[in-house]
């Protein structure tokens, strides 16, 4: 868990389309704030540094490190989790993707790995593989191969362009 201030905070937030009130500690990271004042766990906090990805999360319609922002700054913020997301159907897509093609072993990356590549797929048409690799270049996978992810996102951008939808369910909101 990240280092807090003692000092507290009021923030309102919006999280996966629901107003929240809290007072969280000035120093809490939105990562914490998420998974143990919200218990939504699907974000991880793992190397906390902005280095893994794992903590990935989308905030005003960004993809965001959650372990490098803090709760306070989310005051007045639209936040969406991997939660958030699977119940719009915003992702359903990528998930089934990545367990057809086998893009996951543990998971553990998995929930930002997806966050961010919605991210990149939310910008409509079809990124190369290179821009794939780009833009999950700041996501770690410590098990599975990166090739079955970047396979992955690629199916589903070019099925997404094939439908006409480069934008899925809870885009707008999310
Ligand atoms: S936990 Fe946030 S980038 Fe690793
Ligand atoms: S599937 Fe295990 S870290 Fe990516």
């Amino acid at each position: 868990m990240t280092g807090e201030f003692s000092e507290k905070v009021d923030i309102e937030v919006t999280v996966n389309g629901e107003p929240v009130e809290a007072r969280v500690p000035a120093g809490r990271h939105l990562v914490d704030f998420l998974r143990l004042d919200l218990g939504l766990t699907g974000a991880h906090a793992s190397c906390e540094h902005g280095v893994c990805g794992a903590c990935t999360l989308r905030v005003d319609g960004e993809a965001v490190r959650g372990c490098l922002m803090l709760a306070a700054q989310a005051d007045g913020a639209d936040v969406w989790t991997i939660e958030g997301l699977t119940d719009q159907g915003a992702c359903t897509d990528l998930q089934r993707a990545f367990v057809a093609r086998n893009a996951l072993q543990c998971g553990f990356c998995t929930p930002g790995m997806i966050v961010a590549a919605n991210d990149l797929l939310n910008r409509g048409g079809i990124p190369t593989r290179a821009q794939i690799r780009e833009h999950l270049s700041g996501n770690y996978c410590r098990c599975t191969g990166y090739e079955a992810i970047v396979d992955a996102v690629e199916s589903v951008a070019r099925a997404r362009a094939q439908d006409g939808k480069g934008a899925r369910a809870g885009e707008g909101a999310a």
